[in-house]
């Protein structure tokens, strides 16, 4: 089969990493076996991926060389392990994400990818694949994101309404697809959501439930944020970049700042970080940046976190968790090169990038 493979020694990486520039291209297509399955897992034919920033990262600097890259897929169940015959049968429709950019057998950019059977979900059949696409990176991120807060699995399955103290949460970037799907997520919880945005992003936010926006581009937001809610203890910091972890911090009473990258956290009295990062939903120990990066050990309760959210996905999706506004693509590798230089320049914002394989 044909996908998309890295091709990248260290020390380019390092470099890369080290200007921010993509230095010409790491990865190309190449032909390359089937992934064959152990007994927990299936084979899916591959019908649509969506993109995240996290793909042209691999590419340019994360990943190791010969690793596959690409993580959100929907496709057809094309073989089907012992022990995943209950769940799943040949033609099913599923979606889900895999550990992209670290093996040289799992990516999503391929004709076939291999995943977990208790790790994919049903697509209904009121959905495209394209929008099940959508349900991967971001959706499991938001999730876990909430669960590293303290908000319960319980809360979202069940639903609560607004809690008689009326908590609430800030979601900086809040018109990002983490953001996006975070907002959604912890109003289901009964939170009451805050977030910020640029102005362009602020009625995409709050089509998706935020109570309040705020423009993160100016700090009058945080004395503004504070007076209106004095007593947040829970921030999500979608962007994770220069000063977001530390407007999140002053925003706090004290709490907790989940970010998603690890970087620009300054300390401030009784308030902690916590770095996170998705593919601990998988269950395995993994280095980021392999050789040079942090290592990240088996924490079992962030494998339940996304069995319980696919788990339930087909049921709460519709109504309670809408996928992001997406523009579709139809095409193939070419296509996926040119979304991910699209993300790369930091465009297609407030959009999610979804190739439909022809
Ligand atoms: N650690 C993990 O496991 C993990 C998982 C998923 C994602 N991530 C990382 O989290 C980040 C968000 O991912 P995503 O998929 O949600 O990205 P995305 O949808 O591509 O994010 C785009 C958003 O970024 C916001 N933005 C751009 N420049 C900004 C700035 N200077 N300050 C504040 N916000 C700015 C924009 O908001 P406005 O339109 O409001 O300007 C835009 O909506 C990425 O860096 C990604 O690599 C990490």
């Amino acid at each position: 089969m044909k996908a998309v493979i890295t091709h990248r020694f260290l020390p380019r990486r390092v470099l890369s990493f080290a200007l921010g520039s993509p230095l010409g291209t790491g990865a190309q297509v190449k032909d390359v076996s089937i992934p064959s399955i152990t007994d927990n897992e299936v084979l899916v034919k591959v019908r649509a991926v969506a993109l995240n920033p996290i793909d042209f990262k691999d590419i340019d600097f994360i990943s190791p060389r010969n690793s596959a890259i690409g993580c959100d897929y929907a496709g057809e169940v094309a073989r089907v392990g012992k022990n995943s015959g209950q769940r799943w049968k040949v033609g099913d429709e599923i979606a889900g994400f895999v550990h992209g950019g670290l093996y040289p057998d799992v990516g999503s950019f391929a004709e076939y990818l291999k995943v977990d059977g208790d790790l994919a979900w049903k697509v209904p059949d009121e959905m495209t694949l394209g929008e099940a696409t959508t349900y991967g990176v971001p959706a499991a991120t938001a999730m876990l994101s909430l669960s590293y807060l303290d908000i319960p699995w319980a809360d979202i399955e069940n639903g609560r309404s607004a809690h008689s103290d009326q908590p609430t949460i800030l979601i900086y970037s809040g018109g990002s697809n983490v953001g996006l799907f975070a907002i959604q997520l912890a109003k289901r919880a009964g939170y009451k959501v805050v977030a910020t945005a640029s102005p362009r992003s602020f009625d995409l936010a709050k089509r998706y439930g935020a109570d309040a926006v705020y423009d993160y581009r100016t700090s009058a937001s945080i004395g503004e944020i504070k007076k209106a809610y004095p007593n947040i203890t829970k921030a999500l910091d979608c962007f994770s970049e220069g000063s977001s972890a530390a407007f999140c911090a002053d925003v706090l009473r004290e709490g907790k700042v989940v970010t998603l990258l690890d970087q620009g956290k300054p300390k401030k009295a009784n308030v902690t970080y916590t770095f996170l990062m998705v593919y601990t939903v998988f269950g395995r120990k993994f280095q980021l940046m392999a050789p040079l990066g942090p290592v990240f050990p088996v924490i079992p309760t962030d494998r339940e976190v996304l069995t319980n959210f696919y788990g339930n996905l087909s049921t709460l999706s519709l109504d309670v968790v809408r996928p992001p506004p997406i523009t579709t693509i139809k095409g193939g590798f070419k296509e996926i090169f040119e979304g991910l230089e699209t993300l790369r320049k930091g465009e297609g914002r407030g959009t999610k990038l979804v190739v439909e394989f022809q």
